[in-house]
């Protein structure tokens, strides 16, 4: 009889043939499951729907100042540590370290993938003077190379990266931060992937720069970037310390200790998300929300396992954020990600050596209690598909994604 109703009819949910809840447009929801970009909550998008306010106002000034405060439980920095955000991607943070610090002398890179490697790239055009220890991508850390490394010749700096996203690896950086300051380094930490869903002890560890960004786990837009560096180590600095204008450290933290302002114009609505998201974090409890991702991702894992499929595992450092899944055989990455975008999922390819070989399912950003379900259970029909694996490739599908996240 309600089918008579116009306007009840209206506002019942509708479903596809599979039983999904499908928007008006016909498309199912979205559901984000790379490494960031992520989900954001509804939460977080009416903050931002209404955030308008100039930057200069002093209602900004306290959005800064707030979220600063609330980052630091998160990454356990204590008021011997100052935080500042600047508008770019992770990568802007990183690199704003890299030519302001990272270039006082000798710089020591470790890397095991894609992204470890990418810090050495962006070290080399700020200092001439960089060292590379390169591991193979998926090989852990071997802290007796980190350490003779360190004892052949007197660094400056060293930069690694925390959870090394091209692979799932946790890296050792409490471990290496304290063979640093053995040697009298300094340490930076890339945590652009780990911040918010992996436990991080800034202090604790000895971690002197910390750089983290907002569109992953902390599940905000993208385009923040977070430093959160020691305060005696920002009292060395001086103006213009940095290779560049914009990403001077020095100028991002003079602008928040003496007017809690960013230098330049900010990405105001992305600022209001991370500070929506924080708050949100917070209320919820940092420890529950880690666990949340743990759970995802502890799920994804049994369900993949029992489809016969092979997941990256590391010793003791499996990291919660992605699960990295070997491709069946029978299937290519084109044709997987082509059926889940159909069931309105995006997932992401390996990179590098891994591109083609393994896809990406991530654990982060604001996913509705069943998502995670929802994604294993239409990989369980995927890999049943037999019409599936005689799909071609799509045209520009993943192609702004391959070795340029
Ligand atoms: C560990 C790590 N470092 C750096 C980056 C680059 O960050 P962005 O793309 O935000 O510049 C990423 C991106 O995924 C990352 O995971």
């Amino acid at each position: 009889m309600y089918r008579h109703c116009q306007s009840l009819h209206f506002c019942l949910p509708r479903k596809n043939k599979d039983g999904e809840l499908m928007r008006k447009t016909n498309k199912p929801r979205t559901i984000l499951l790379c490494p960031g970009p992520v989900l954001l909550s509804k939460t977080v998008r009416r903050a931002v729907g209404s955030a308008n306010m100039g930057h200069r106002e002093a209602d900004f000034s306290a959005v800064l100042e707030e979220s600063t405060e609330l980052l630091r439980p998160i990454v356990g920095a204590d008021d011997t540590y100052e935080v500042a955000l600047i508008t770019g991607s992770g990568t802007a943070a990183n690199e704003t370290v890299l030519s302001s610090l990272g270039s006082r002398g000798p710089v020591l890179i470790i890397s095991n993938g894609e992204f470890g490697e990418r810090l050495f790239a962006v070290a080399t055009l700020h200092n001439a003077d960089v060292d590379h220890l390169q591991f193979a991508w998926q090989t852990p850390i071997d802290l007796d190379a980190v350490s003779a490394a360190l004892e052949s010749r007197q660094y400056s700096m060293v930069a690694v990266v925390h959870h090394e996203t091209s692979t799932g690896m946790l890296n050792p950086v409490a471990a290496i931060a304290a063979l640093a300051h053995a040697n009298g380094a300094i340490v930076s930490v890339d945590a652009i992937s780990s911040i918010g869903a992996e436990e991080i002890r800034a202090r604790e560890w000895g971690i002197d720069v910390l750089v983290g960004a907002s569109g992953k786990a902390l599940s905000a837009m993208p385009g923040v970037g977070i430093l959160v560096v020691r305060s005696e180590l920002l009292d060395t600095l001086t103006a213009r310390s940095g290779a560049g204008h914009y990403l001077d450290l020095y100028n991002h933290f003079y602008y928040m200790r003496n007017f809690t302002q960013t230098p330049n114009t900010p990405a105001v609505h992305v600022f209001i998300s991370l500070h929506a998201s924080l708050r949100e974090i917070t209320a919820l409890g940092v420890e529950r929300f880690q666990e949340t991702i743990r759970q995802r991702a502890l799920y994804t894992r049994r369900q993949v396992a029992r489809m016969g499929l092979t997941y990256a595992a590391y010793d003791g450092a499996t990291s919660n954020v992605i699960t990295c899944i070997e491709l069946p055989e029978h299937l290519t990455f084109s044709q997987l990600t082509r059926a889940f975008k159909r069931k309105g999922i995006v997932i992401y390819n390996g990179k590098g050596a891994l591109k083609d070989r393994i896809f990406q399912v991530g654990h982060i950003g604001a996913l509705r209690p069943t998502d995670t379900a929802y994604a294993v259970r239409q990989l369980r029909k995927m890999l049943r598909d037999p019409a599936l694996a005689v799909a071609g490739p799509v045209f520009g599908e993943q192609a702004a994604v391959h070795g340029v996240a």
